[in-house]
């Protein structure tokens, strides 16, 4: 992979920091920032009236629903919803699940998940419902569906489960979980925040119900989207004024409108894709959208997977290093890697990373009751080193010199 052509997209990169906490932000793309640029010069105004600007401004935000449908491949535009962060998306539709489901239903929430798939949902036992957690297996640090099946029942409306944890790295195996889930006729909400830099996303094939990731960690601005099944978000209330009607979504989710300029922005995440594949596959011949897609991601998770071995390979070979996640397998792994260090402070060390002009972080990234399940808040939490595919061998191999010297 040509990881000089690559970072030649991200204008942040040209800085002197080595950027090792993607999964906290990533850096924009210059696609997505030239049509932000150009919403603002050329359609800033409101949507929906008659005159010619207005007509393109309507059109940029609807375009932005199409192609935003066919990157996840939805089966619809109406079924893409645009918020300002995840954590508010999922309130969001919390809010509206909470209308819709009989009082006295069962959720199931794990403990690995960020807060924002997890809080929303055991609110709603103020309002009757019924909240079981499905727990992290302590010895794996893996999500086991057998531990599902045993919590599922006839009473369980909805499960919320991570897609990729934000800690851990680990994928869970979707398509399975939601058969699972499906099995016993609940709906199945997976938070893809951690998932959505690294690999393709497909909610059809996963046949999930809602699906939802923030752009800030995906190339873009702070902003997010949230997938829902178009027949399930037909039935649900929403949250926007009277005359709004049922059946116009995502309208009905989006009080007070989108935020144009970063809908039209998006639209370049694609495009940049689409450039890439150009530039790496010039012989491929004809290949649909989703096919060079595939290529790509394909391609990235290659690359990913080196740097991930590379660093967990060196952190293997340290005493008093304990990885928390999977150790050694590279599949079902995102290059989003934690550790402590026997019981040192997790905040020392990453302070004396940050001298060397390298970006990691430490804490509990909120998804705090994993930091606690696993006895690890009173030392800061993890060291969590959280790698893109922009980044390099080059740039590990910085990380690990530093590293070397602390540990
Ligand atoms: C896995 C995961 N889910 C959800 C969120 C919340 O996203 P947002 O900041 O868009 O609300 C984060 C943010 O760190 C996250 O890492």
């Amino acid at each position: 992979m040509k990881t000089d052509f690559i970072r030649s997209f991200f204008p942040g990169l040209q800085s002197e920091w080595t950027f090792m906490d993607n999964a906290g932000g990533s850096q924009i793309l210059q696609p997505v920032l030239d049509r932000i640029l150009e919403f603002y010069l050329t359609s800033n105004v409101q949507l929906g009236a008659t005159y010619q600007p207005s007509v393109e401004a309507t059109g940029r935000v609807e375009r932005s629903q199409s192609v935003m449908a066919r990157y996840i491949n939805a089966a619809s535009p109406e079924e893409i919803i645009m918020g300002s962060s995840t954590s508010l998306l999922l309130r969001i539709l919390a809010s509206n699940l909470g209308k819709w489901f009989p009082r006295g239903s069962e959720i199931i929430v794990t403990d690995c998940d960020h807060e924002a798939n997890i809080g929303c949902w055991r609110e709603l036992e103020k309002s009757g419902f019924n909240i079981k957690t499905w727990k992290t297996d302590p010895v794996t640090l893996m999500l086991n569906p057998a531990d599902l099946e045993r919590l599922l029942s006839r009473q369980t409306r909805l499960v919320a489960f991570t897609h990729a944890s934000n800690i851990l790295g680990t994928v869970n195996p979707i398509r399975q979980i939601v058969k699972l889930i499906h099995s016993c006729g609940a709906l199945a909400c997976a938070d893809g925040v951690a998932y959505a830099p690294h690999r393709m996303i497909d909610v059809q094939d996963w046949n999930v119900d809602f699906y939802v990731f923030s752009f800030y960690k995906t190339y873009g601005p702070h902003y997010a989207m949230l997938y829902g099944k178009k027949d399930i978000l037909l039935g649900l209330p929403g949250n926007n004024h009277y005359f709004i009607g049922k059946d116009q979504s995502p309208y009905k989710f989006q009080p007070g409108n989108v935020n144009f300029e970063f809908s039209w922005g998006m639209t370049g995440l694609p495009d940049y894709f689409d450039q890439l594949f150009a530039h790496h596959f010039p012989e491929s011949g004809e290949l649909s959208g989703r096919e060079r897609l595939a290529k790509v991601f394909g391609m990235i998770q290659e690359h990913e997977n080196g740097l991930s071995h590379r660093l967990r390979t060196f952190l293997r070979t340290k005493p008093g290093v304990r990885i928390i996640g999977q150790e050694t397998a590279s599949e079902n792994r995102v290059p989003t890697i934690s550790f402590v260090v026997g019981q040192r402070d997790s905040e020392s060390i990453v302070r004396e990373v940050d001298k060397h002009k390298i970006g990691i972080r430490f804490g509990d990234f909120y998804a705090r009751r994993l930091i606690e399940a696993l006895g690890l808040a009173a030392q800061n939490g993890v060291v969590r080193v959280s790698m893109v595919h922009y980044n390099t061998v080059d740039e590990v191999d910085r990380l690990i010199r530093a590293l070397d010297n602390i540990f």
